[in-house]
């Protein structure tokens, strides 16, 4: 009798839900709820309430199950992915504080200093945690929290991040899984363990704060009653420990053996590899995740992907298939025009005061065609000067696997192949997020009842790439997007690093 398991992926503009016939990995029910920032804050902060991921992770999950027509006593389990980073304050009855401080937010520069230059400076960071501390990850935003609001700091009982959060609502129960806890930067990647140094840094009373830290393979508890009546479903599903967004696509993308390269391209834009070891960057650039498999993420994040072509077909009137279109009808390298996509600054290179900025406009190229076609290169060779580091470190991918909303556009894909000079490939499933959450329910319920299966045989059973989207680079453009990257990177220095 098949059973069925819930994902649920909680991102910055929208949660997606899906069922999932545990037999096949086939999807057999979705929806999406889509919503946005907090209006009206200054442009460096990215803020949203954590009610509304609870609202719509709801509502997202009922249309879910309505359109699957599954009789709901057959779900066992279910895995939610969020957003990574994000600092979820609570006071001592479990309610939210303020907004939470999102990935995206680069109002905390001056907290990331302080507290690199009170354990010792950037290197002993590294040495200490993994990473350095940089604006998007967790630590700085409590520091700022203190700094800026202390009367909210005053109240503050528990950090959550925004999946934890949601699997505190689900089940009552406050932990801290492996995977989204390593991008907090207040765990030693390594053992993972808390970082008494670093938290100490922030405040002497913040350890007592933290929740205990969890493993990934093991479920967080059963659904408790409130939330089960609000979902339409038992107190016997299984919330599983969930992850950050990039490490449910890992899962998703069965990125869980060595040897394979996932590219995200969603709002941010994500490359990652499974690693049996910790990967430290000596530089910082590559971040030294741990996965949501208890093994461990390498990892580049680029802040500026779909939020490029978003604002583009939104400026331009058009839709994901006109914009397919118009990226066809004009030529690799746009006519000598191209973009670097800071729009909300930058993480890779670490640049977050930095700006979107179209350079070589000139009467001939002034067109839609190569507007939109600089502004998905722009996007892409930033996230290529990520890989070129990651190949410096050693991972060096035969295939890289595409996910995100990004990989549903063809002309897109084909950019990717002759930018990364790599044979690319798309899945049948292209949020690979809500599927890896939805497998990892599946993995953490198999090991709850029995002895349980590994993962990487899960997945390799249900994760199934879409052969016919397989797609060798075209050496021509290769040599091109070559060039083209020099020229980006040089720019970029100039204008922002120099
Ligand atoms: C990764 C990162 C983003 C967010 C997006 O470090 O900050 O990819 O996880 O939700």
């Amino acid at each position: 009798m098949t059973d069925f398991f819930i994902g649920i992926d909680s991102g910055t503009q929208s949660t997606k839900a899906i069922v999932m016939d545990g037999d096949t990995g086939l999807v057999i029910g979705k929806s999406t709820r889509n919503y946005d920032l907090i209006s009206g804050l200054p442009s460096n902060y990215k803020e949203q309430h954590p009610e509304i991921w609870i609202s719509e992770t709801v509502a997202a999950v009922k249309e879910a199950l309505n359109s699957s027509k599954i009789n709901v006593n057959k779900v066992k389990g279910m895995g939610v992915s969020g957003q990574q980073h994000g600092f979820v304050p609570l006071d001592k009855s479990g309610n939210v504080i303020r907004p939470a401080k999102l990935w995206n937010d680069t109002s905390t520069t001056e907290e990331c200093n302080i507290i690199m230059q009170r354990v010792g400076g950037f290197e002993e960071t590294i040495k200490l945690v993994g990473n350095p501390v940089l604006p998007g990850y967790t630590a700085s935003k409590i520091l700022w929290l203190k700094r800026n609001e202390p009367e909210n700091f005053d109240k503050l009982a528990t950090v959550l991040l925004p999946h934890d959060y949601i699997n505190y609502i689900l089940t009552g129960i406050s932990v801290m899984e492996y995977g989204d806890a390593s991008g907090t930067i207040l765990m030693d990647i390594k053992s993972r363990s808390w970082c008494n140094k670093i938290i100490h840094a922030i405040d002497s009373d913040l350890r007592e704060k933290l929740p205990p830290l969890h493993s990934s393979g093991e479920a967080v508890g059963y659904l408790n009653s409130k939330s089960a009546k609000k979902l339409g479903l038992s107190t016997d599903v299984l919330v599983s420990a969930g992850g950050g967004d990039n490490m449910m696509a890992a899962i998703g993308t069965g990125n869980t053996s060595p040897g394979k390269v996932t590219v995200s391209l969603g709002t941010s834009g994500t490359i990652y590899a499974y690693s049996k070891n910790p990967i430290i960057d000596p530089l910082g650039e590559v971040a030294a995740f741990c996965d949501s498999t208890n093994n461990w993420l390498p990892m580049i994040c680029t802040m500026n992907v779909t939020v490029a072509t978003e604002l583009c077909c939104k400026l331009f009137k058009i839709n994901h298939i006109d914009l397919e279109h118009k990226l066809q009808a004009a030529q690799a390298g746009s006519s000598g025009l191209f973009f670097l996509p800071y729009l909300t600054g930058e993480r890779t290179p670490n640049m977050p005061d930095s700006s979107g900025v179209y350079y070589g406009l000139k009467p001939k190229n002034f067109t839609e065609s190569n507007i939109l076609r600089a502004t998905v290169e722009g996007a892409t060779l930033g996230l290529n000067y990520g890989l070129n580091r990651m190949r410096e470190l050693g991972i060096d991918p035969y295939e890289i696997r595409l996910t995100g909303g990004g990989s549903k556009n063809q002309s897109w894909v084909k950019i990717c192949a002759d930018i990364f000079d790599s044979e690319v490939v798309t899945f049948r499933e292209s949020e690979g997020a809500a599927l890896g959450a939805a497998i990892q329910a599946l993995w953490c319920y198999g090991r709850h009842i029995g002895p349980g299966e590994p993962i990487a045989k899960i997945t390799e059973r249900l994760v199934k790439l879409d052969e016919s989207n397989r797609i060798n680079p075209n050496q021509k453009n290769v040599k091109k997007y070559i060039n083209l990257q020099k020229s980006h990177d040089r720019l970029r220095d100039k204008l922002f690093l120099s």
